[in-house]
């Protein structure tokens, strides 16, 4: 018998710190995604940008229907986007923030987990270079965290295909 245990990192910056380089212009990308959103259903803005290794960055909102399960999440549709326009082309960062019109939101959130499941491929597909995460409400405390598996721990991957 062998206990095993895997652990998670992540850092906390307060809104007033300074940030690492990239991170601040991509949570202001992230923040242009807004404006892409279609969510007059939840009224939950969601805004991604992703970096890529040729310094492009690339944003998107989430895409709601009136046929709820159809809705796109922001993640998804940024990824997408940047596989489209550059094909094979490194994912180095993707900054999420949200906006709740209901009510302000202070504390970051993390990605649902079928983008958990999407930014894990991502992954597999530029042979395991790990993809950062940097999380931020409309303001409020900016989590980052490096690597899809340390929000998708044992990921499914084609491994077993
Ligand atoms: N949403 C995202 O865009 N990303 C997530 O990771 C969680 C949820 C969107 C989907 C839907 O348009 C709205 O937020 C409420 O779930």
């Amino acid at each position: 018998m062998q206990k095993k245990r895997k652990q998670i990192e992540w850092i906390r910056y307060e809104q007033d710190e300074v940030l690492p380089k990239p991170y601040g212009q991509l949570l202001q990308a992230a923040e242009e995604g807004w404006k892409k959103a279609w969510a007059p259903y939840s009224r939950f803005l969601v805004g991604a940008a992703v970096l890529l290794e040729n310094g492009q960055i690339i944003s998107a909102g989430n895409q709601e229907n009136a046929a709820y399960p159809m809705c796109l999440c922001a993640e998804r549709a940024a990824l997408a986007a940047a596989a489209s326009a550059c094909p094979n082309v490194v994912v180095q960062a993707l900054a999420i923030k949200v906006k709740n019109l209901k009510k302000k939101l202070t504390q970051p959130a993390t990605p649902c987990g079928a983008c958990r499941q999407v930014l894990y491929e991502t992954e597999q597909r530029q042979s395991g270079q790990k993809i950062t995460l940097v999380l931020q409400a409309e303001e409020g405390p900016i989590v980052v965290l490096h690597g899809a598996d340390t929000l998708l721990p044992f990921g499914f991957d084609s491994s077993s295909l």
